[in-house]
């Protein structure tokens, strides 16, 4: 752990050490502020001075940091905690430490290269890693499509293959006459698998957290024949079609999944085939493959609010070519939106944002806001922008994550002093615990446990 608390501080000050060189100034935000929404729930403060009020900790600076773009303050970054109350996994915390950054009159491309550069130096000065070519670009619609994830791990190949034409309607297989997405990997040299380890695989994408109801899989055998799960439903000419589809050779096992859901069927063939990279010893941590994934949708369809939300946040501009379906077709419309992704994490994300008050009024009123209730919750930024806001973008990098992949960790808690577990508690000094009553009464608080 020490080791690792080493590798932050020695990236810390490289990070500074870049940004300071490119004219940056460091800059403190508040932590006791109001709502900023970046999807998650917000950690709640309460406020003893302002009975029955609260500060709500914040999940990220960043209108903040759009207010100080209006101010002037042109290159800004902060390495600065974070707090969002959501579901916690290996690389999520419930605070978290941002690299964030924001810039004034620049467009995608000044955002990309400088952070970008960034990367390279990072990877120069702490890992000894000369990254010269610029980093791949992905649309978000073809990370889906070929990796069924907008943060692929492109250390292996293994890509997706659609089989809608090759076997939907092609035999008497009703699982997949009744799909809307069928789609398949390639292991290569896996045709060898024993029943025992097809069996295992099935039982993986059976479980809860991916919740697939089968696998369907194919051995390309020696002297090319296709031997199959579903040979009783399908003749050797539509499996034959199968093997040249995938580009198959003698010795490579076909996986295919299906399903209704063409998205939720795409995130379980992702879990098989990163489950694959794993079992075939494909996903090296002392290899990175690093790309952008850009134009990500504008909008994602919330179930449980049953309206459209902001897939980045609110404020992120919307594609030129795109804003006239802001209109017609808003679920089609594409975001100046990037992420760095690395190894298959997230690494850091941003985007252009909006700037023209209009633009920002049309997207509230898109995402269901009242005019009343926007002004409410962002009244501070609309009014900012009022008197004149430069084009401005960012970016924040995840310090946890890059400090875990350079560490070569699986959990960013290894690289966290004092982390919290996976309940939010943290042990040591068991926290969160109770208050005395007398602490409650000065707060003007009464507590009404259902249990
Ligand atoms: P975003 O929500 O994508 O963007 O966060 C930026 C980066 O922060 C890291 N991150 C986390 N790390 C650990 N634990 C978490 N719970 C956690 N949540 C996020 C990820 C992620 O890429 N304001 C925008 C940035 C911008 O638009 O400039 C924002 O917060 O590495």
């Amino acid at each position: 752990v020490r080791k690792n608390l080493e590798l932050r501080h020695q990236m810390t000050m490289e990070v500074r050490r870049y940004l300071d060189s490119k004219g940056f100034l460091e800059i403190e935000t508040p932590m006791l502020i109001g709502s900023t929404p970046e999807g998650a729930r917000d950690f709640v403060v309460p406020s003893r001075m302002n009975p029955g009020q609260f500060y709500a900790l914040p999940q990220s600076p960043q209108t903040l940091k759009q207010l100080l773009m209006v101010a002037g303050m042109d290159r800004y970054f902060q390495i600065v905690k974070c707090f969002r109350d959501e579901d916690l996994r290996a690389d999520r915390q419930p605070e978290f430490t941002q690299i964030d950054c924001e810039m004034s009159f620049v467009e995608q491309e000044d955002v990309i290269a400088l952070f970008e550069g960034m990367a390279k130096h990072l990877f120069r000065t702490i890992r000894g890693i000369e990254l010269t070519e610029p980093f791949p670009r992905m649309p978000w619609s073809e990370a889906m499509r070929l990796y069924g994830s907008d943060k692929p791990d492109t250390r292996f190949g293994m890509e997706f293959v659609e089989l809608m034409d090759v076997l939907k309607g092609t035999g008497e297989f009703s699982v997949f006459n009744d799909a809307s997405y069928i789609g398949g990997i390639c292991a290569p040299g896996c045709a060898s698998y024993t029943r025992k380890q097809l069996d295992q695989l099935t039982d993986f994408v059976k479980r809860s957290q991916i919740g697939a109801k089968g696998l369907v899989y194919a051995r390309v055998q020696e002297d090319g024949s296709v031997k199959s799960s579903v040979d009783k439903f399908y003749t050797q000419e539509v499996l034959l079609r199968l093997k040249e589809t995938m580009k198959a050779v003698p010795g490579d096992l076909i996986l295919i999944m299906s399903g209704e859901d063409v998205m939720k069927t795409r995130k379980q063939l992702c879990e098989l085939r990163l489950e694959m990279g794993t079992r075939l010893g494909l996903r090296d941590k002392n290899k990175f493959s690093l790309l952008w994934v850009v134009d990500f949708p504008m909008f994602e369809w919330s179930e449980e609010e049953g309206r459209l939300m902001a897939m980045h946040h609110p404020f992120t501009h919307p594609k030129d070519e795109d804003i006239p379906l802001l209109d017609s077709n808003p679920a089609a419309v594409r975001a100046d939106a990037y992420d760095m992704v690395c190894n298959g994490v997230e690494v850091g994300g941003g985007s252009i944002r909006i700037h023209d008050p209009e633009l920002q009024d049309k997207m509230f009123k898109i995402l269901g806001f009242t005019e009343e209730r926007a002004q409410e919750q962002f009244g501070f930024l609309m009014n900012a922008f009022k008197y004149g806001a430069p084009p401005h973008g960012g970016l924040a990098y995840g310090l946890d994550r890059w400090v875990s992949l350079f560490a070569g960790l699986d959990s960013i808690r290894d690289c966290i002093a004092f982390p919290k577990n996976n309940s939010g508690r943290d042990v040591m000094l068991d926290a969160p615990s109770y208050i005395d009553q007398k602490q409650l009464d000065e707060l003007n608080l009464a507590l009404d446990l259902k249990d």
